[in-house]
């Protein structure tokens, strides 16, 4: 493969894929540019250098269909005004409207295709759609970190109808990719996993691989009241994974076992309902009465993990410690937030990823302050918890 960085486009014409996946309100306005922003450096190394940049991307789950509320041309004004640069929209991305477009291009212009979802093949990972964008271009760049984890065409197929050297990774996927390294392999220590998020099931994976790399592991979230309820407490209403109750305690054996501090948030700030004006209490977490639930952590527990992550080296955070998306829940993810804000002040390297916890740290408008924040969710995961991904291998191999 290819190093971008060393790659001379002049000239040439280059599809990349890119995770413009990105959230849109209701008057399909971006609502968050975090993807956006970080697809920016690999157009403009292709268009700076001479070459024609033909961008491709997925919006949503469209299944085949197309949908307009999934039509990229949502993302053009965002996309141009953050480049600073006209960006040619083409609603097709395979056929002879797109052809004629991708022959018009000049050095240095910007082509995007429409959403790729909106052909089945895309998803089935079908060859002769990932042939037919193959035959827009002369290299093949992926920069789509967040849909690594898809063995889609054009995310993964695509790539066997370039040679070695002519594809490559763009920025994100190379920065991603350092970024996983340095909390994986070169780590300093202590070295903290901050988890949370409503479901053990969905993370039972990373827990796993965690404990075998971390001195400190942080539980909160959502998670926890699985934990407490399998240590025989009073969870009240709070979510409750049943049929993981025996999981949650294996897990707290292999951590002593292996010699991991697997903290738990000893209080929640409770509620009466699953609502931002419910009724708020402060409550133990062994001890929450009956039909109250909790949707936050509490003091006492924000006290005890921000001091580990104060005194951490490397950080990785992944999920909320609460329902941070309704204001009066949303404190103890802000506080955890900020002690890693702190920690990466005083030197430690912290990653944060999967979705939601970048989400938080943009709410709270402290993206600038952590070491590295990654675009994916699932990918992110995925390949943390030691999975190849199809995006990356196709084109290491
Ligand atoms: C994401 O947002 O998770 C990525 O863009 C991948 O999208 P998908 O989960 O629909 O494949
Ligand atoms: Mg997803």
């Amino acid at each position: 493969m290819q190093n971008i960085e060393l790659f001379d486009f002049k000239g040439k014409k280059a599809i990349v894929r890119l995770d413009l996946n990105v959230p849109l309100n209701e008057h399909y306005e971006v609502t968050d540019t975090t993807r956006i922003n970080a697809a920016i450096p690999t157009i403009r190394k292709i268009i700076d250098s001479k070459g024609k940049a033909i961008l491709m991307s997925h919006l949503g789950r469209p299944n085949g269909e197309r949908q307009m509320k999934y039509s990229l041309r949502h993302i053009v004004k965002t996309l141009s005004e953050k480049l600073n640069a006209e960006i040619k929209f083409v609603s097709d991305c395979i056929g002879d409207e797109v052809q004629k477009e991708v022959d018009a291009l000049n050095e240095g212009d910007i082509l995007l295709l429409e959403n790729l979802r909106f052909y089945s093949q895309e998803k089935e990972g079908d060859a002769s759609f990932a042939k037919k964008l193959a035959d827009l271009a002369d290299v093949y760049v992926n920069d789509a970190f967040g849909t690594a984890h898809r063995a889609h065409a054009s995310t993964s197929i695509i790539s066997s109808f370039f040679d070695s050297d002519a594809k490559m990774f763009g920025y994100v996927i190379n920065q991603e990719l350092e970024a996983i390294e340095m909390v994986l392999e070169q780590n300093e220590r202590p070295f903290t996993a901050i988890m949370g998020g409503a479901k053990i099931s969905d993370k039972i994976m990373l827990i796993e691989k965690m404990l075998d790399k971390v001195d400190n592991l942080i539980i909160g979230g959502g998670m926890s009241y699985t934990f407490f309820k399998a240590l025989g407490g009073n969870v009240g209403s709070s979510l409750v994974e049943e049929d993981k109750l025996n999981l949650a305690k294996t897990i707290l054996e292999i951590a002593k076992e292996k010699d991991v501090k697997l903290s738990l948030p000893v209080d929640s700030i409770i509620a009466s309902e699953f609502n931002n004006e419910a009724d708020v209490d402060a409550s133990d977490n062994l001890v929450i009465p009956e039909n109250w639930m909790g949707l936050d952590i509490g003091s006492k527990a924000i006290e005890e993990f921000s001091e580990i992550i104060s005194n951490s080296k490397t950080i990785l955070w992944n999920g909320p410690m609460g329902v941070f998306e309704m204001s009066n829940f949303q404190n103890g993810t802000k506080k955890i937030a900020e002690a890693i804000v702190k920690s990466t002040e005083n030197g430690a390297y912290s990653l944060i990823g999967g979705g939601d916890s970048a989400a938080a740290i943009n709410l709270f408008e402290l993206q600038d302050q952590v070491s590295y924040i990654s675009t994916g969710g699932g990918a992110l995961l995925e390949y943390l918890e030691g999975k190849k991904l199809p995006g990356i291998a196709a084109i290491q191999d």
